[in-house]
Formats: C-alpha cells, sequence, structure tokens
C-alpha cells in the first residue's frame, strides 16, 4: 500500500520490494507534473455520465469533425484503423446495446477499438480518437476498449481511472438503490437538492441512499450471508481492474507482457482469491466452496437484484438448475447464431481434454507437435491452455473454458440476435464474484491444476531448508474487524440535461457498510548463524473447519492466503522483524471521481500518485472478518533464501525490444514519464524471486518433512466488534463477549446484524 509498484517503461516486471517497501525502478511523480496533469484531467472528463454522449463543447467538436480515414497515418498501424472502421462502417454493436466482453463479436470490435488507441502515434490523436469514440461507439464497447488501452499505451502510464462502480454504479449497487437514486432526480431539482444540505451533518450537498446488500430483501440460499463480501464495490472494482490490466486475450505482439509466468500468474490468482474467500466462508459459518456435476442439477441459485442501464434485469438462476440442452434451450435457437446454445457440450469437452492432458504429460499443438507438460515452465504452458490466452499452444482443441462455462453457469438465455443480448453476472468482469457459481466454478479449475502439482514430488527437506535460520515466535497484535459506513458518488446512475452535465453540481451518493480492520502490528523472531539474505513470506490460513474439526495440513494447504512477502537482510544473531499490516500493496479506498476531479483541478500538488491509488485487493478486508468470541486461524511464516528469477535478463531484453518500439510513436520527452504500474498477481503480495507461486504451500506435503526450523505456525484469534466500540477505550478486552454477543444472538444470519447497525447509528 505504501508505495505503487511503478516500473520504468519497457521494464515493467513485477516489482521487486526490498525490506522498505521501497520499490526497484523508478518512484511516481509525488507531486503533479503539468502534462501529466492534463492528462488525468482529459481522461476523467472522458468518463463522466459515460451513458450519454458527451455535452461538452470541445468534445462535440471533435465527435463531429475528427475523421479515422482522414487521419490514418497519425497511427503506426494503419491496418488497425482499417480493421475497425470494417466494424464500424458494417457490423458493430450499436449504442444502448449491452456490451459483454464474454460475447465473441463484441470481444472481437473491442479488441479492434483497443488497437486504434494503443496504436495512435502520438498523446492528440489517442486523445482525439477517445473523444470521437467515446459519442459515436457502444459505451460499454468504449469504456472497457479505452480503459484497456488508458493502462497500456505509454503516453498515460500512471493515470488513475475513476472507480469503476462510480463511473458504471449499474454493475455494483442493487436495483432499489439505482432505482432511488432516479426517482429523487425526478422529484427534486437542483434548488430543492440545496435546501437538503443543511440536514447533512457533514456538509455534503446533496442526497445521500443508504445502500444494503442483496441479503437485504431475499433470502435465496444461506450463502446470502456472504453477500456482503460477494458485493463489496471494492473486491469487485479490484477483479475488474485486474482484468483490464491482464487481459486473456491481450497478444504479446502488440504489448510486453510476461510469458514467463502468465499461466502461473493466472492459476495463482485465482488459488488465491478462493483461499481468500474461504476464510471469509469460515467466519459465517459457511463451509467448504461447493461442488458441482454439470450433469445434475446445481444447488446455488442466483438472484442478481441488478439492472442495466437500458432497464432490463440480469437474467436469474433458480435453485436446482438443470444445464442438459433440454433442460436448459429447450424452444430456443440451435442455429449457427447460438454458438453458446452448445455451451454444455463445450464445457465438458474442454475439462474432459484438460484432465487427460495433465493425465498424459503433454499437449498437442494444432498441427501435432508435443509439448511436454512437465518440463520447465511445463506448469506455465498448463496455465495458458487452461486462460486461454495466445500462448496458449492449442486453443481450437483446449478451447475457451471460461467463456462458455461462465455463459452455461450464468444461465443466460440464447439471444436471436448477437447484439440484443443479456448476459447473466458472470459475463462482465465487473459483477462476476456476485454470484456463488463463479467460485464453484473456478474451484474446478484450481483442483485442475492441483492435479498436475499432486504429479510432483513433495518438498523435502533439503528444499525447504535454510540451513543456519531459526525462527522463534510470532507475535500478533490483536486482530479486530468491524463495518463502518463507506460513500461512493452515484450520479452516473441517472441522466441529465445539458445544464446539468456542464455545470455538474446533482450529486446523489450511496452510503454502505463494508468491512474493515484494525491496523496491526506483527513481530517475527529469526535467529541466524550468519548475515544473509532472506525472503520471508507470511500466510494466513484456517485452522479449523466451520464444525470446528481440525484440518490436516495437506488439505489445508490450498487455503493459505499469502498476505505480506519481503526481502530481509538478516544479522547474525537475534533479528526482530516487525511489519504492519500497511506495510505490503493492498489497495486503499479509491478516490473518488469528483475528489480526483477537484485535486487535478485546483493546480495544487497532490498526492493521489503512489498512494491511494493500487490496482490490488483491497486493504480493508485484509483480514476475513472475526466473530464476536473470536475465529481461530493461522499465519505461517517461512524464511528462505534469496534465489533471483533466473529468467530475469532475457526478460529484459525482451521489454527493451518493446521499450524501442514505444519510442517510435511516442512523442519525444514522454518517454521520461513512462511509469507503468503493474498488478499484483495473488491479492497484493509481489513476485519477488525465484519460487514457484505459493510455495512451499503449492505441492503436497510430506509431515516428515515440512517442519522445518525456518519456518513457524502461530495461532491467531480474530474478533469482530461494533464499529462504535473500535475507538472506545479503556474498554476490558474481552468486553464483545459479554453484552454485545448475546445480543447479536438473536439475529439468524450475519448480514441482519449489519443492517441493524443502521438503526442503532
Ligand atoms: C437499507 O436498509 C435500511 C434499514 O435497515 C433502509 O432504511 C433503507 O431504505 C434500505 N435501503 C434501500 C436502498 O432499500
Ligand atoms: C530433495 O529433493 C531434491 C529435488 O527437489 C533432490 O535433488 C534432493 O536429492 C532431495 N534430497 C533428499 C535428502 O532426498
Ligand atoms: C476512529 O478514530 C479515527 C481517528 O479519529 C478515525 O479516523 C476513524 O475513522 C475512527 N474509526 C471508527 C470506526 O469510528
Amino acid at each position: 500500500m505504501k508505495i505503487a509498484v511503478v516500473i520504468l517503461a519497457g521494464l515493467c516486471a513485477i516489482a521487486l520490494a526490498d525490506r522498505d517497501g521501497q520499490v526497484y525502478g523508478q518512484v511516481p511523480f509525488k507531486t503533479a507534473d503539468k502534462q501529466h496533469n492534463q492528462i488525468q484531467h482529459d481522461i476523467l472528463r472522458l468518463y463522466k455520465y459515460v451513458n450519454q454522449p458527451s455535452y461538452y463543447k470541445d468534445h462535440v467538436e471533435i465527435a463531429n469533425s475528427y475523421s479515422l480515414e482522414a487521419n490514418i497515418q497519425q497511427y503506426s498501424k494503419p491496418e488497425v484503423v482499417e480493421q475497425f472502421l470494417y466494424y464500424y462502417q458494417y457490423d458493430i454493436i450499436p449504442r444502448d446495446h449491452i456490451f459483454s466482453v464474454f460475447h465473441e463479436e463484441h470481444l472481437k470490435q473491442a479488441i479492434a477499438l483497443f488497437r486504434v488507441f494503443y496504436y495512435a502515434k502520438n498523446y492528440d490523436t489517442f486523445y482525439k480518437t477517445a473523444v470521437w469514440a467515446r459519442n459515436h461507439v457502444n459505451q460499454g464497447l468504449f469504456l472497457y476498449s479505452f480503459s484497456v488501452a488508458v493502462l497500456h499505451y505509454p503516453a498515460t502510464y500512471g493515470i488513475i481511472l475513476p472507480p469503476i462502480y462510480e463511473v458504471y454504479p449499474y454493475y455494483f449497487y442493487n436495483a432499489e438503490v439505482i432505482q432511488q437514486a432516479q426517482q429523487y432526480k425526478q422529484q427534486y431539482g437542483y434548488q430543492q437538492q440545496q435546501q437538503q444540505q443543511h440536514q447533512q451533518q457533514d456538509g455534503y450537498s446533496g442526497y445521500t441512499i443508504r445502500a444494503n446488500y442483496s441479503g437485504y430483501y431475499l433470502n435465496v440460499h444461506p450463502e446470502q450471508s456472504l453477500s456482503y463480501y460477494t458485493e463489496d464495490v471494492g473486491i469487485n472494482a479490484y477483479y475488474y481492474y485486474y482484468n483490464l490490466y491482464r487481459p486473456y486475450w491481450l497478444n504479446y505482439e502488440d504489448v510486453y507482457v510476461n510469458t514467463y509466468n502468465r499461466g502461473e500468474e493466472y492459476y495463482y490468482f485465482y488459488q488465491q482469491f478462493l483461499a481468500r474467500y474461504y476464510l471469509e466462508r469460515l467466519s459465517n459459518d459457511e463451509g467448504e466452496i461447493k461442488v458441482y456435476d454439470y450433469e445434475e442439477p446445481l444447488e446455488t441459485g442466483y438472484y442478481p437484484t441488478l439492472v442495466y442501464p437500458n432497464g432490463l434485469a440480469f437474467p436469474q438462476r433458480p435453485s436446482w438448475a438443470e444445464f442438459g440442452k433440454n433442460y436448459y434451450n429447450y424452444g430456443q435457437s440451435y442455429s449457427y447464431k447460438s454458438r453458446y446454445g452448445y455451451s454444455y457440450d463445450i464445457v465438458q469437452d474442454y475439462e474432459r481434454r484438460i484432465r487427460d492432458a495433465i493425465d498424459a504429460g503433454y499437449v498437442k499443438t494444432e498441427d501435432g507437435k508435443v509439448v511436454n507438460l512437465f518440463e520447465e515452465y511445463g506448469f506455465n504452458t498448463l496455465g495458458n491452455i487452461i486462460e486461454a490466452n495466445p500462448e496458449s499452444p492449442n486453443s481450437r482443441y483446449y478451447g475457451y473454458l471460461q467463456v462458455f462455462a461462465r455463459h452455461l453457469l450464468g444461465y443466460a438465455q440464447q439471444p436471436l440476435h448477437k447484439y440484443q443480448v443479456a448476459p447473466s453476472a458472470l459475463e462482465h468482469f465487473e459483477t462476476s464474484l456476485r454470484d456463488p457459481v463463479f467460485y464453484q466454478f473456478y474451484k474446478r479449475i484450481v483442483i485442475y491444476f492441483q492435479k498436475y502439482k499432486n504429479y510432483l514430488p513433495h518438498y523435502n527437506k533439503t528444499d525447504l531448508e535454510y540451513p543456519g535460520v531459526k525462527v522463534e515466535g510470532v507475535q500478533v497484535d490483536r486482530l479486530v474487524t468491524y463495518f463502518e459506513n463507506v460513500d461512493a458518488d452515484v450520479s452516473n446512475a441517472y441522466y441529465v440535461n445539458e445544464e446539468e452535465y456542464q455545470n455538474d453540481n446533482y450529486h446523489i451518493r450511496v452510503r454502505q457498510q463494508r468491512l474493515n480492520r484494525k491496523p496491526f502490528t506483527y513481530k517475527i523472531n529469526v535467529v541466524s548463524e550468519k548475515p544473509v539474505e532472506a525472503v520471508v513470506r507470511v500466510f494466513i490460513g484456517p485452522k479449523y473447519d466451520e464444525y470446528g474439526r481440525h484440518i490436516s495440513i495437506n488439505e489445508n494447504r490450498v487455503n493459505y492466503v499469502e498476505f505480506d512477502t519481503f526481502r530481509y537482510q538478516l544479522q547474525a544473531g537475534k533479528n526482530v522483524i516487525e511489519r504492519n499490516s500497511e506495510d505490503n500493496y493492498y489497495s486503499d479506498d479509491y478516490v473518488s471521481q469528483y475528489q480526483l476531479y477537484q485535486q487535478v483541478n485546483s493546480g495544487k500538488d497532490y498526492q493521489v500518485y503512489g498512494q491511494e491509488v493500487q490496482y490490488t485487493y483491497p486493504t480493508r478486508y485484509l483480514l476475513p472478518k472475526g466473530k464476536r468470541g473470536g475465529q481461530t486461524y493461522q499465519i505461517y511464516v517461512i524464511v528462505s533464501q534469496y534465489k533471483a528469477p533466473d529468467h530475469q535478463q532475457e526478460q529484459q531484453k525482451q521489454q527493451q525490444q518493446h521499450q524501442h518500439q514505444y519510442q517510435q510513436y511516442v512523442g519525444q520527452g514522454q518517454e521520461q514519464r513512462q511509469t507503468y504500474y503493474y498488478p499484483i498477481v495473488g491479492l497484493g503480495v509481489p513476485n519477488i524471486d525465484d519460487y514457484p507461486l505459493g510455495y512451499p504451500f503449492d505441492r503436497p506435503i510430506s509431515q516428515k518433512e515440512f517442519y522445518v526450523p525456518n519456518s513457524y505456525f502461530q495461532d491467531v484469534v480474530i474478533y469482530h466488534k461494533h464499529a462504535n466500540e473500535i475507538n472506545a477505550s479503556n474498554q476490558p478486552q474481552d468486553y464483545e463477549s459479554a453484552q454485545y454477543y448475546s445480543a447479536n444472538q438473536n439475529y439468524g444470519y450475519n448480514h441482519n446484524y449489519i443492517y441493524n447497525q443502521y438503526n442503532e447509528q
């Protein structure tokens, strides 16, 4: 969290952080430079009321006069412009229709538009293209392609995107919130709104909606008690941004991608994400993430209480839904136009082939060449196959599993026309995490990867030990979580007229309870025989299952969340390594787009770079929710020898090549400003050395070999408190266990407790 992970352009390797949290590479602008400020300002303006055409005079002028054909020489690859124009003129998703990256035709157009942005020879062209596209192409298509472009285009490195839940509240707040915003907007004009001002204690001049999670109105399934987690706007935004940084379709020919780890990173992201979710389930007395069969009815139904901007509801999936073709597609079209109609077969074919490949130990390319899976980078190859990224040796055969699985499981209807679709929640990155089946599907994927790992020998003592180094203990502060109110602006949930657009003074905000945790420190006591360079890994994992049974280490190893990893220079003798919850790379809350806008316009130096902005997992969810009486987890620490990544040199060479390409079309002087925010894989932990991701839990464990002196398990208890108790001083340590605990027993599911807090405030 401390410092953004920023690397010189062309050196966009995963950040290497030393023990002070310093990041090798270029540190971002602490103060705003003028040119950068201007770009930030331009970009923010383009996101305003993105569902309507822009009313800004300068935008309208460019949108009406700019021509891609006439400026084709302004793009370093004119053919990408021709490709896009072909779509634009003959076959493109119309404005106001629903866009989904998981629909092949939509994705093709999104990639085409992304390339047009990306190959603009200079910022001026990039900007004009964006303004033109903002008013002419489909809103969802623009939003997606443009956001991917901003993150990867050299001239816009380090630019902050406004929080996606403010840009597109439809995908983050439930229908009743959107409805309330629109209702209020219809009833009250700007003048009346001002009169509300004195009713707001904090001087906010606008209306405040209190948003609840879907468990407030629905009780579809006991898992709804987790809706505060699955619907958290920060976690959902993180998943969205992660996929903007690392689109599965992103081609190495276009953009530098670390191909050495790409597939492995894909695995590790989901493995960690599921492990984190499992911890949250345990806090809510939900056990393992469920498994399902495609042939059997699926227990977990899902009612997304979301509406599309055009008023259409998101498709729902009843409990015990059947997927067999006859059930799912009955009466629906089976012609070419509904390739998704065959998802049931396609998904099962792809999964079977993947399982077979793992057992066989090799895959074949389209022309029959054999690629061995059990050699160096073999695991990475497996990841490429399952992700179906451009590095996949054979995506015709191993296919696009996640695309079809999302369609099938989301239970969307087969559209009659490719542009008149109502995709399910799983078919948008913004909303995927809300459906419990998301986790069930990715659990299958993680199990396939583990099937591979189970063929590898377990780590022996030699692999795990660090001779001469011993961890003697770990002391952790008292760990406390609580819910608190967090505000966000939802002005994009309604439409404004030209005057309101330009003055931008009509605001409505949403106040919602979100989890947080108190800051904490932990100390690791290490004794070393001599001064050595080490890497310390810290994990948090469960100890007991939902019934209070101890989970054996070999079962449990996939449940450990890596939450801190850093290099450390050990001295001879005793070392006390003190770390705190702010030392890692988890994200602070995103700055509201209006604050961001004001900061940029103020002309003053502002500190948003490198501080608040980090597209990683939200730091407020660093710990799983505790319990009134405490919930036990375990912290695991292992101190290992530092091993520099061995492919670093090769990687740098490739990056330099890419940088060379950039310089051909990015104007002079801009290369100094090229800093690149690279997302950290996993939740908030940089990949800093040469161990496999997830080491040492990534392989099966031999009880005899695993417990080495340079590692340590420590039980920790996480408590959950009421927000009012957090700052109350001089409370007895176990205050919560007396009156509050018994009071809280009355509310069946935990989420009721959250809602109840509204009444108490
Ligand atoms: C959320 O719940 C509170 C009461 O617990 C209620 O006052 C409020 O209207 C609800 N919000 C919405 C948008 O329904
Ligand atoms: C431990 O495993 C490594 C390979 O990972 C092997 O080279 C080594 O000989 C093994 N050591 C023992 C003591 O079995
Ligand atoms: C506790 O106090 C600090 C400092 O005044 C404040 O920033 C924080 O929001 C408070 N926390 C809660 C939960 O009230």
